[in-house]
């Protein structure tokens, strides 16, 4: 995917980013952060963002971003969002961001308890998810 493709797909999330930034100095956990495209344009779109903690299980992926989307404000670590996160995460994020990455998770009730563990009070998940049929489940 290139950058203007990325920028396009979360443009169109960007009035919903851009209102649920009530937080003057946000602290992002992004999981799935792929390459790190999607992480630059989010801190466009949050341009007050203090950090972002961006996480992918692909090492490959991480050395990418890194090296072509390295910014002072974004730590990229190659973590599997499914196993355990660090206890250092309990509530530190007022932000947790996700985009095309929930299809790929198989337990969602354990990713919701670690996202819940991970936020401070008042906090928004923002999540982008291919879904096919009935989410109802
Ligand atoms: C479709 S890409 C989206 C990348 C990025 N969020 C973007 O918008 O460009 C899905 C990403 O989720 C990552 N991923 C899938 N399952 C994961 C997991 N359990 N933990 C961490 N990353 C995961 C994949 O490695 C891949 O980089």
């Amino acid at each position: 995917m290139t950058s203007r493709n990325v920028t396009d797909l979360i443009g169109s999330a960007k009035s919903a980013l851009t209102s649920v930034n009530k937080h003057k100095e946000q602290t992002i956990l992004d999981i799935g952060c792929g390459t790190g495209e999607a992480t630059n344009c989010l801190m466009q779109y949050l341009p007050f963002t203090k950090s972002v903690t961006a996480i992918d299980r692909s090492m490959e992926f991480i050395d990418y971003a890194r090296e072509v989307n390295a910014s002072p404000r974004i730590t990229y670590e190659c973590l599997n969002a499914e196993k355990d996160w660090p206890k250092e995460w309990r509530e530190k994020f007022t932000m947790v961001y996700s985009n095309y990455v929930f299809h790929w998770i198989k337990d969602h009730n354990l990713l919701l308890r670690q996202i819940n563990r991970a936020m401070k009070v008042n906090s928004d998940l923002f999540s982008t998810i291919l879904s096919f049929g009935s989410t109802s489940k």
